[in-house]
């Protein structure tokens, strides 16, 4: 694809839009010369209790970042309160069951509003207080949302872990912030099979004694086990309580969130998140990235458990007054046309997915997509990974008959909401490029020294600028937010990105530079997934490196070295991937185990991944300089072992 391939703002797009290009042009001058001015302008987007007179006090060296300090508000009014009066019978969430034949559930303002009120009366009945962390770990359905807005209304601060993963996995992260209460539901359902959540959740307490009340939702309805005293029913607790609860007044920068995401080292940390910045990042963004327009109905397909469920289907539609469509489903159940059935069903303004669902659904040709209307369609979204021209023009060929802008949204769990993507109304589309930055975004490509490079160029990504939604620390250990992302370039911030900048001023993310990989829009840590393989009894050394995988982006390849005298046998590879399964998730499994008496090491023991990356990826004409090795012979035998597979 040539930069040169570029894609006119479609008329569709251009009528009735929030902002044309001077618009755009105007406020991001605005937003970079006198951002005070700019913030001033949009504070009003949200309701305070008390309005802020300070809009950016931050600095990235030393690291201190605040937005709105003296501002006073809560989350779930934004989303709930203010709209009562003028859509309190407007839909706010349409549920999307993961069988097309069960009935979809809608909740209008009013009854969201309700829910989460009594649902807030029942977790201060537990003991929840303001400051206090609840894990919640639900299936993709309308109380997940609740749970999320009955803790902003008492002030606690929620961290959504993905329904996904494993008992060791929720019980590290409910450690870590050292959670009393989860919120979780009987079970869920994803593609036909039961998704066992309050096991998991009773096998991951085992390890956490200081959780001391659990509330259940019952979704699936099949019996589960209680403990008396800890466990409460949500369905009779909310029969107990008043649908009305007044808000918790809290500070801009009072936490509102915690959601843990993998880095290159150690165990995942967990970003935190604001209550004034985010909300109104979230809000912003959701307006003009996705040119909302009243009485559109939204569908984000992510999970709540990732950021991009956070801000796009909670908080960002719901302070906006959107209805947001929730699905508990797969793409590909019962059959590849899921997608498009939703979208004829529930007449679906908005769609905002992933490319690798993307990449899935374009093999199985056009047909599938053709046999639904979607004319109700006036947006097509990307976000999580690059998304390849191929899949780009496929979506906007087959899915949008030419017709659609796309949003290709380039953001991390960490920014809380888009930094870069381009308006709707107002920039040209390039295949496979996130375009422009957002309003108060500065985005500037480093070189190994940190050196900036200027006009067309790669490089690494780095912000120079803070915004109101960046992560203000990691939670528990802000040492380690300075050393992850403000220590390899001074005084920026570093995001684990490359990034291609061209003639035009326009972004290319090329992916993450770091040890991060993304499998299917799912960031996992190589040494988190390495630490998973060496709990195995019989596992001297693991080496994680990702491979390009035509659907899932990039796959992970282990390299696994046994201990002393054990046989490498095709048991020990499934033992091994069931080892990451119970640890992590199944999300982490590796595609391939590659078992090896040796890995590649310097002479002072350091593991040389390069040479692994390239091997892993059957590319050893040129392997660079391996003389520096300890021992250059376990190359050609890493290189024989990958021909055999
Ligand atoms: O590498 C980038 C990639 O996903 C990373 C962030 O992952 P996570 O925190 O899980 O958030 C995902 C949803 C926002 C980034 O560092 N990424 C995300 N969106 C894009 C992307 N890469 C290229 N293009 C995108 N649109």
């Amino acid at each position: 694809m040539t930069d040169e391939t570029r894609i006119a703002v479609p008329a569709t797009a251009k009528a009735g839009t929030h902002c044309d290009l001077a618009g755009y042009e105007a406020l991001y001058a605005q937003s970079m010369e006198n951002p005070d001015g700019f913030w001033r302008d949009q504070i009003g987007r949200l309701d305070w209790v008390k309005t802020p007179t300070v809009m950016g006090n931050w600095s990235y060296d030393p690291v201190d970042i605040k937005w709105f300090e003296d501002g006073v508000l809560n989350a779930s009014t934004q989303c709930l309160d203010r709209h009562l009066a003028t859509r309190g019978d407007q839909t706010a969430i349409i549920w999307e069951a993961d069988s097309p034949d069960a009935p979809s559930r809608t909740l209008t303002y009013r009854e969201l509003h309700g829910e989460v009120c009594r649902m807030a009366n029942v977790l201060k009945g537990m003991g929840v207080t303001k400051g206090d962390r609840v894990t919640i770990y639900m299936p993709m359905i309308p109380e997940a949302a609740t749970a999320m807005l009955a803790c902003a209304r008492v002030g606690a601060v929620h961290s959504v872990v993905f329904g996904g993963f494993s008992p060791d996995a929720i019980s590290g992260r409910i450690q870590d912030a050292d959670c009393r209460f989860v919120i979780t539901a009987d079970a869920g359902a994803r593609g036909g099979r039961p998704v066992p959540l309050k096991v998991n959740v009773d096998k991951a307490l085992e390890s956490c004694p200081g959780v001391t009340g659990v509330l259940v939702v019952r979704h699936d309805g099949k019996p589960v086990a209680m403990a008396d005293g800890r466990d409460v029913w949500w369905h009779e607790a909310r029969e107990t309580v008043p649908a009305h609860c007044a808000p918790e007044p809290m500070g801009a920068e009072d936490p509102l969130f915690i959601l843990y995401t993998s880095g290159s080292t150690g165990k995942p940390k967990g970003v935190l998140h604001t209550t004034g910045g985010y909300m109104l990042w979230a809000n912003l963004t959701f307006h003009y990235v996705f040119d909302y327009r009243e009485g559109e109905i939204h569908w984000c397909t992510a999970d709540v458990g990732w950021v991009t469920g956070h801000s796009y289907i909670v908080y960002g539609p719901l302070s906006q007054g959107a209805t947001t469509l929730m699905f508990e489903g797969i793409p590909n159940y019962p059959d590849v046309s899921r997608f498009w059935q939703v979208i004829e069903k529930h007449k679906v303004n908005i769609f905002y997915t992933a490319p690798t669902a993307l990449r899935a659904l374009m093999r199985e040709g056009e047909a599938p997509v053709k046999k639904h209307d979607r004319s109700s369609l006036r947006l097509l979204g990307s976000v999580g990974e690059p998304i390849n021209p191929e899949a780009w023009l496929w979506y906007w060929r087959t899915v949008g008959d030419e017709k659609l802008p796309i949003i290709d949204t380039w953001w991390q769990t960490e920014t809380g909401g888009v930094l870069i993507s381009s308006l709707p109304g107002a920039i040209d589309m390039k295949p496979g490029s996130a375009t422009k930055p957002f309003f108060g975004v500065c985005p500037e490509l480093v070189d190994a020294e940190g050196q900036f490079i200027e006009g067309p160029a790669s490089g690494n990504l780095v912000l120079t600028r803070s915004w109101p939604g960046q992560m203000r620390t990691v939670y528990g250990d802000h040492e380690r937010f300075v050393q992850t992302y403000f220590s390899t370039y001074k005084g920026m911030y570093f995001t684990g990105d490359g990034a291609r900048r061209d003639e035009d001023g326009y972004w290319w993310i090329t992916g993450r530079v770091d040890d991060v990989i993304n499998v299917s829009g799912h960031r996992l840590g190589t040494a988190e997934i390495e630490s998973a393989l060496v709990a195995h009894p019989d596992v001297a050394e693991a080496a994680v490196v990702a491979v390009p995988h035509d659907i899932k982006g990039q796959g992970i390849y282990a390299y696994v070295t046994p201990n002393m005298g054990v046989e490498a046998t095709e048991d020990m590879v499934k033992e091994l991937k069931f080892c990451v399964r119970e640890h992590i998730s199944p999300i982490a499994t590796p595609d391939f185990i590659h078992l090896t008496p040796a890995l590649p090491k310097t002479r002072s023991g350091k593991i040389m991944r390069r040479i692994l990356r390239k091997i892993a990826e059957n590319d050893t004409s040129n392997l660079g300089d391996i003389s520096t090795l300890a021992d250059p012979s376990v190359v050609q035998a890493l290189i024989e072992g990958r021909k055999n597979r």
